[in-house]
């Protein structure tokens, strides 16, 4: 068996709060999201995989090389255009030869990963086996309808008036079957050919396309508040190691990991948090739920539920909750005015001011 993963897309800032053109690259607890798929596909046991990578393809095999560091083998597959999750698969139609594959979208996060599912359809070979879990804002995915003995009947890529709320969740299973779905399908309203479509044509057809329902499942999607979520459920399951340096005026409290060449001085640091390699805490409280990235300047500051990338520097903040910060930001108190409050308060009134 081998596995596709898509790494395609337009190289299009669409969230300016990541700051990096390559979506899969968002990193989860200091860890791109991609590198997730990528282990969870190794664990399954699988190690051809077929990387499709459009715009951003320098990015991708920056990070991910030759595939040896997840102890994969690793092909690049380029699509010239982001043309739809089905053209990605008939674009890799050599790589994939006649074996089964599971497809991955790199964007995409499963908590538990894939290897039982994979380990299923190894023994039951049905044409296609999909992924579905239940979501607030279902006319942002692909979505599925079931009959009354729970098969899929069909599926509406996002639909403007959603008839269930069970999202497609972007891991797929498919047999050969599928090259010959990909290849009947006509591009859709959004001018993609949607991979929804050739799972319709394989239902249409009577093919055997099965589902299971998953809880734990996110997407980046530039939410903010769904990514620091994410972020906290996987900081829970870090190993805490302290590789860098922490000196006798600081003190580390629970699950924390700072990395190698990290430097912790006159702070605290609780966990549930991770330290990149070669940031700078000095003077400071880091709480719970944070990641700090590679390089960063925390200095007098305190900060907390909060996600930091690469070389930014919080210098005088009191305090930073529920933040995510880009890279190569710089944060820092302005200066203060002299300042006083003029009022005219009704009777009872109840006023809060910060001063
Ligand atoms: O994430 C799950 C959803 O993924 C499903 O619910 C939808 O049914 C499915 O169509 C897809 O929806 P999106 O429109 O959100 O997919 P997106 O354009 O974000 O692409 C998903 C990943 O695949 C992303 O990592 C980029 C990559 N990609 C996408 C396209 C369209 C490619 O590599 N090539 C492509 O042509």
């Amino acid at each position: 068996m081998k596995a596709l993963v898509l790494s395609g897309g337009a190289g299009t800032r669409l969230r300016p709060i990541t700051h990096t053109s390559a979506k899969q690259l968002v990193p989860v607890a200091n860890k791109p999201v991609l590198f997730y798929g990528l282990e969870a596909i190794a664990d399954a046991g699988i190690t051809e995989v077929g990387v499709v990578v459009g715009d951003t393809a320098d990015e991708i095999r920056k990070a991910v090389g030759d595939g040896s560091a997840f102890g994969l083998e690793v092909t690049y597959i380029r699509q010239d255009a982001p043309l739809g999750l089905a053209h990605a698969v008939r674009v890799a139609r050599e790589f994939l030869g006649d074996d089964d594959f599971v497809m991955y979208l790199g964007d995409n996060f499963i908590v538990g990963g894939v290897t039982e599912l994979v380990d299923s359809f190894r023994t039951e070979r049905p044409d296609a086996h999909i992924l579905l879990t239940p979501v607030l804002d279902p006319s942002a995915f692909g979505v599925a309808e079931l009959d009354a003995e729970g098969r899929v009947s069909a599926l509406v890529e996002k639909p403007e008036h959603p008839k269930s709320d069970l999202a497609l969740v972007g891991v797929y299973l498919f047999t050969p079957a599928i090259h010959d779905a990909v290849l009947a399908i006509k591009p859709s309203w959004r001018g993609e050919l949607e991979i929804t479509h050739a799972i319709q044509w394989l239902i249409d057809e009577g093919r055997d396309v099965r589902s299971t329902t998953i809880s734990g499942y996110w997407k980046d999607t530039g939410n903010v508040t769904d990514m620091l979520e994410v972020n906290r459920s996987v900081l829970e399951t870090v190993v805490p190691d302290v590789l860098g340096t922490v000196d006798a005026d600081s003190e580390i409290i629970g699950r924390v990991r700072i990395e190698k060449g990290a430097r912790i001085t006159g702070s605290r640091v609780v966990g549930p948090a991770i330290i990149g390699a070669d940031a700078v805490i000095t003077d400071s409280y880091v709480g719970p739920f944070t990641s700090i990235s590679e390089g960063c300047h925390i200095s007098d500051s305190e900060v907390e539920y909060t996600i930091i990338l690469q070389n930014s520097a919080l210098t005088g903040v009191r305090r930073v909750e529920a933040s995510l910060i880009g890279r190569d930001v710089q944060v820092t108190p302005a200066p203060r005015n002299p300042s006083a409050h003029r009022f005219v308060l009704g009777d009872h009134s109840k006023v809060q001011i910060s001063s």
